[in-house]
C-alpha cells in the first residue's frame, strides 16, 4: 500500500521547532509521517502522544514506531477525553485534518468517487453512521443542506432532489453510483470531477469534521505549556476558517469600551499568514489546498 507523503512537512517542522527533550501530541497520526519527524528531533528523552480514529492507522503506527519507547499510541478521536483529560500539557501539538492517502486509495473504504467501493467514508470504522445512511435515509432538504453548508455546492438542492428520485428506484450503496448521478445534474469544464464537492460535503457529515474540530480549538491550546507551540494543517476554506478565527481571537488583547487593554493575550501568532501546500510543498499533489498555521502559548 502507498504510504502517505507527508504534507508540508519542512515547514511544520521550522514552525514547531522541536527540541531535544520536548514532548508532542500528534492528534492526527495518519502513517506516521510528521511523527517520526518530531520523534527524530525530540530524541530519546522526549516524548509522542500520537493519536487516530481508524483502526487501520493506528496498526500502521504501532507497526511503524514498535522499537520506539518514547511513544504513546492511542486510538481515538481528538476530541475524547483520552487526548483532553489523560495528557498532560506538552511542548508541541499536530493537527494535519482531513484523510490520509492510504484511506482515500483503499476503494472499500469509499471516500473516493476514482474507484468503486461501498459509500462508507467513516474515518472511525466502529461509528454506526456511514454515507450511504445520510444518502438514502435523510430527507431532501437535509441533504441539499449537507452539500451546500459542507460542500458549498451551488447545485445542492438539485443534487438532492435527483439522490431522492434515484433512491426510490433502487438504494444508492457506492461511490460510482453517487458519483453518476452527481455528474448527470452538473456539468463542470476543467479538471475537477463533478462530483468533488458532494464527495466533501458527505465525509464531513460522517465523520463531524467541523464539529470535532470546534472542539479540538476551544481545548488543545490550553494543552500547550508556556511557550508551547500548536500547528495545524486544514485542507478546505471551511476548516482554514475556523483555525484563522480561534488563532487571530486567542492573540489578541482584550480592550474595555474606551479601547484600553484590559487585558494581554496568553498566545501569540507564529503565522499571521497561512502557509501553503501549493506554494512550499508543491511536488506532493495531496499538499495542493493545505494550509498550514501556527500559535504559540506565550504565559
Ligand atoms: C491527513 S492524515 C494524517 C497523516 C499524517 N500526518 C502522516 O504524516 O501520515 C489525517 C489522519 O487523521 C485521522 N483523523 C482525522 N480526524 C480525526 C479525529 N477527529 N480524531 C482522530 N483522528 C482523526 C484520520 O483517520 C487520518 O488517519
Amino acid at each position: 500500500m502507498e504510504r502517505h507523503k507527508p504534507v508540508l512537512l519542512d515547514k511544520v517542522i521550522e514552525v514547531l521547532q522541536p527540541q531535544v527533550g520536548e514532548s508532542f501530541a500528534d492528534v492526527t497520526g495518519g502513517w506516521g509521517g510528521h511523527s517520526a519527524a518530531l520523534l527524530d528531533a525530540v530524541g530519546k528523552s522526549g516524548f509522542g502522544y500520537i493519536f487516530d480514529q481508524d483502526s487501520a492507522a493506528i496498526a500502521a503506527l504501532e507497526q511503524r514506531f514498535s522499537s520506539a519507547e518514547n511513544v504513546a499510541i492511542v486510538k481515538a478521536n481528538f476530541t475524547n477525553d483520552e487526548f483532553t483529560d489523560k495528557v498532560p500539557n506538552v511542548h508541541m501539538i499536530l493537527a494535519d485534518l482531513g484523510v490520509s492517502s492510504p484511506q482515500l486509495d483503499l476503494p472499500q473504504r469509499g471516500f473516493s468517487f476514482r474507484s468503486e467501493g461501498p459509500l462508507d467514508m467513516r474515518m472511525n470504522q466502529e461509528q454506526s453512521l456511514n454515507a450511504a445512511d445520510i444518502v438514502n435515509t435523510y430527507r431532501e432538504d437535509e441533504i441539499a443542506k449537507i452539500l451546500y453548508e459542507y460542500g458549498e455546492e451551488r447545485a445542492s438542492r438539485r443534487i438532492a432532489r435527483s439522490l431522492v428520485m434515484a433512491r426510490k428506484v433502487k438504494p444508492i450503496t457506492t461511490t460510482t453510483q453517487l458519483a453518476n448521478i452527481v455528474s448527470e445534474q452538473i456539468k463542470t469544464t476543467g479538471r475537477i470531477h463533478p462530483a468533488t464537492k458532494t464527495f466533501q460535503a458527505l465525509r464531513i457529515a460522517v465523520n463531524g469534521e467541523l464539529t470535532v474540530l470546534e472542539r479540538f480549538l476551544e481545548i488543545a491550546p490550553s494543552k500547550l505549556v508556556s511557550g508551547g507551540r500548536i500547528a495545524i494543517i486544514s485542507f478546505h476554506s471551511l476548516e482554514d476558517r475556523l483555525v484563522k478565527n480561534c488563532f487571530r481571537s486567542l492573540s489578541t488583547a482584550d480592550r474595555d469600551n474606551y479601547g484600553q487593554i484590559v487585558s494581554e493575550p496568553s498566545f501569540k501568532r507564529i503565522t499571521k499568514k497561512p502557509i501553503l501546500g501549493s506554494k512550499f510543498d508543491s511536488n506532493n499533489p495531496r499538499a495542493r489546498s493545505a494550509k498550514l498555521r501556527c500559535l504559540e502559548r506565550i504565559n
